[in-house]
């Protein structure tokens, strides 16, 4: 049984996510979807709304399993026997950071293995806090996110004040 770690902060999950997620089943036999807690971010959405999220994502997706963790990745994946962690390269500018994330993580525990893959172009540009960005102003990104993720988004962004052009 090969099983994969897809950790991120997913605040929220969006096509670019999915987009790694579907290509991440064709090779794993599990997929676990991990929220993980990045210290130096502040999530607009709980983990439970997130999970929520992700789990109506992928439910038609039968090797995919959502969890939630604290503490070192490499430690979650030995705890959950997995034998590799998956990462999204989008463009040039994410190299250096994930590779550093690659080669520590290779450090802590030889056994779990990298593995990056890249989405379909059209998400390349993509990132959660653009969405939310655009989703605040009431701008549209029905493209970017499944229909549950949009409705959470407008339910969280309703009566906002940024929404609508004004000059100042
Ligand atoms: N499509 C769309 N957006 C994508 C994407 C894709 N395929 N892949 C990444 N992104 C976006 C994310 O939405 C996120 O956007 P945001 O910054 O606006 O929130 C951004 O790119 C960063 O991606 P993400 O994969 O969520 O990285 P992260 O920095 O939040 O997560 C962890 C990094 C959680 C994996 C890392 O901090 C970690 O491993 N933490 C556990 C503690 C640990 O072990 N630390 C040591 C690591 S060496």
């Amino acid at each position: 049984m090969k099983t994969a770690i897809y950790p991120g902060t997913f605040d929220p999950v969006t096509y670019g996510h999915i987009d790694i997620i579907e290509r991440a089943c064709t090779l794993f036999d599990r997929v676990i979807v991990a929220i993980a807690q990045n210290p130096a971010k502040k999530p607009l959405f709980s983990v439970d709304e997130r999970k929520e999220m992700i789990l109506a994502a992928t439910r038609n997706l039968k090797n995919v399993e959502v969890d939630a963790f604290e503490g070192l990745l490499v430690e979650y994946a030995r705890l959950r026997k997995a034998q590799a962690i998956i990462r999204g390269l989008r463009a040039v500018s994410d190299f250096e950071y994930e590779l550093q994330m690659a080669l520590m993580n290779r450090n802590l525990n030889e056994d779990v293995v990298t593995v990056f893959l890249m989405p379909h172009e059209k998400y390349v540009y993509l990132n959660s806090s653009i969405v939310k960005e655009v989703a605040s102003y009431g701008g549209d990104v029905s493209q970017l996110v499944p229909d549950f993720v949009l409705r959470k988004l407008r339910e969280k962004f309703a009566g906002n004040a940024n929404a609508g052009v004004k000059r100042l």
